[in-house]
């Protein structure tokens, strides 16, 4: 049908069986850094080093967190996000689920997490920047309440525009 988008192949959601109730989300700490670090080089067009990650935790702006299921500690993360508030705006910088955890709900659940610690934090508009042909990821966002908000011009790599999206809360 015209202007129907056919659906994409959803993500395996191998480990929903283990998917407890238990989910926890906590800061990302020093010993998240690899298995964080091979989990973003999954992601299309925004794969973050170790030192970037480390730069965001050091940062005075920044918070970044990680999902986990089973014993909080010692747990490896299935997810995380890091992003940066200043006065009453926010800009989710970088999200990623595990490959095998895609299509769980866990990037949901991350996005839940974020735009209620922004509320609390007194935030009022969010923004971020996707690349338009990451569909997962736009989807998500839309189903969070953004909305396309413009265009960044040569984004990714210096080639690939970045489409600017925003909500408020
Ligand atoms: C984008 C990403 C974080 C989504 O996480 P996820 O845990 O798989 O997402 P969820 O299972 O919570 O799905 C939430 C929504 O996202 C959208 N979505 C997720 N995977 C999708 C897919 N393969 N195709 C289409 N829509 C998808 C849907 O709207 C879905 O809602 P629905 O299940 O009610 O239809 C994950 O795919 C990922 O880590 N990608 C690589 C890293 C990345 O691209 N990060 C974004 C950087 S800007």
């Amino acid at each position: 049908m015209k202007g129907e988008v056919s659906p994409l192949p959803r993500g395996r959601c191998m480990e929903k069986r283990m998917l407890p109730g238990s989910l926890t989300i906590r800061k990302m700490d020093p010993q998240d850094l690899e298995e964080v670090v091979s989990l973003s080089a999954t992601s299309p067009s925004n794969p973050w080093s170790k030192q970037m990650f480390i730069e965001e935790m050091q940062h005075p702006n920044a918070s970044c967190y990680v999902m986990t299921s089973g014993e909080p500690s010692t747990a490896s993360p299935l997810g995380f996000l890091c992003f940066r508030n200043v006065g009453d705006e926010s800009d989710l910088l970088n999200i990623g689920v595990h490959p095998e955890s895609r299509g769980c709900g866990i990037g949901k659940k991350l996005m839940t997490f974020y735009v209620e610690e922004c509320r609390q934090r007194g935030a009022k508009t969010l923004y971020l920047e996707v690349d338009p042909r990451n569909q997962p990821a736009v989807r998500l966002y839309l189903s969070q309440a953004y909305r396309k908000n413009g265009v960044r011009k040569n984004f990714y790599q210096g080639k690939f525009d970045a489409l600017l999206m925003m909500r408020t809360i």
